[in-house]
């Protein structure tokens, strides 16, 4: 699916995420399995990342991002009427964590739902919300990300525990004055499904004792880093625009080496490629809004920039949209 906002103007108002307290680093994981910090870091770029405590479950770590991305829009939790929740570890498959949200912050006039598609599931919110807002169903949405990935890692695995940690983000979508999204590409690939995946998850294999995630990460390096590159040439050229006005690059954070080839292959200088994958992993849905709030806190989203999202993940999914931020929301 590929598509521009044709003058639309819905962007994102307000933002916010949240993390666990609890530390863990790349020395805290040689106490389960046969890794080392040297190993990690140099082959994925990650020093450490949060874990939470046996009694969070996601929407615990979402609410008080939601709150935040609330408070930076200035607006109501009772203003919203649609959340969606992007999350592949939601508290239980139902009732939603979208609809547990939506009841325990207060928007009693919301729509709520949970989106499933992997680490892309924020990419994908966002560009439901903006479908529903620009169409004019909704006029106020907030799109979350989030995963609590610690609950479904298989702790005697070394290739899979050291990728991951837990966080979420959320942002308000609505109207804008300036800026705004300019468009969007979505796209999946279920036949490479099998690299990433969950058994005796679903209704397939519902006996399978198994639920923990499986990965073949050599696969899933090679399919991300040649979407990581292919999505955002593609959503660049539906909007008529080049690699050199991308102001701020904000690529999915699975794994350095990831990051930097799409970098180097688009042709991204290092000093516009945000990155904080050392301090937090691989947040699955909400790798991207927690490197867009890291963005924000350095300085580095300012009014009418460029900003290039890329995410890729389970599915397998990938999607990437262009946006030109707005400022203090200017609704
Ligand atoms: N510590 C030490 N050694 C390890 C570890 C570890 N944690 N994990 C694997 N190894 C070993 C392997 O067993 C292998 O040993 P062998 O040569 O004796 O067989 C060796 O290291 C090399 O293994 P590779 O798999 O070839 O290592 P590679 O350089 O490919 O890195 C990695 C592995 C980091 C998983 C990489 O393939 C990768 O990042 N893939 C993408 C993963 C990803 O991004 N997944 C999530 C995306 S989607 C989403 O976000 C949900």
């Amino acid at each position: 699916m590929i598509g521009t906002a044709n003058g639309r103007r819905i962007g994102i108002t307000g933002l916010g995420v949240h993390v666990p307290e609890r530390v863990y680093t790349n020395k805290d994981l040689e106490q389960y399995v046969d890794t080392s910090d040297e190993w990690i870091l140099e082959r994925t770029g990650i020093r450490e990342r949060r874990f939470a405590e046996k009694e969070e479950a996601l929407t615990d770590i979402a609410a008080p991002a939601v709150l935040a991305a609330l408070a930076d829009a200035g607006v109501e939790a009772s203003s919203i009427d649609l959340i969606v929740v992007a999350t592949v570890t939601p508290d239980m498959m139902f009732p939603t964590s979208s609809a547990l949200l939506a009841d325990s912050l207060g928007m009693p006039d919301a729509a709520a739902y949970d989106l499933l598609a992997g680490c892309t599931g924020f990419m994908y919110a966002l560009a439901q919300a903006y479908g529903m807002v620009s169409s004019g169903l909704s006029k106020r949405a907030l799109v979350v990300g989030g995963d609590v990935l610690s609950k479904i890692l298989d702790w005697t695995d070394r290739s899979t525990l050291v990728l991951f940690g837990d966080g979420a983000g959320a942002v308000v979508v609505e109207p804008v004055e300036r800026g705004g999204f300019l468009g969007f590409e979505l796209g999946a690939d279920g036949g490479g499904g099998d690299n990433l995946w969950l058994p005796g998850s679903g209704s397939r294999h519902f006996e399978d004792a198994d639920k923990l995630v499986k990965m073949n990460g050599r696969e899933v390096f090679k399919f991300a880093t040649r979407v990581m590159v292919s999505s955002a040439e593609k959503v660049l050229d539906e909007c008529d625009l080049t690699v050199g006005d991308i102001d701020v690059y904000v690529p999915h954070q699975a794994n350095r080496r990831i990051i930097d080839h799409a970098a180097k292959k688009l042709g991204i200088p290092e000093e516009k490629v945000v990155v904080n994958v050392d301090r937090y992993g691989n947040t699955s849905s909400g790798s991207i809004p927690l490197a867009l709030a890291d963005a924000a806190a350095d300085g580095r989203l300012r009014e009418g920039e460029l900003v290039l999202m890329t995410g890729m993940g389970a599915g397998l999914t990938w999607g990437s949209a262009l946006i030109e931020w707005t400022q203090g929301g200017a609704r």
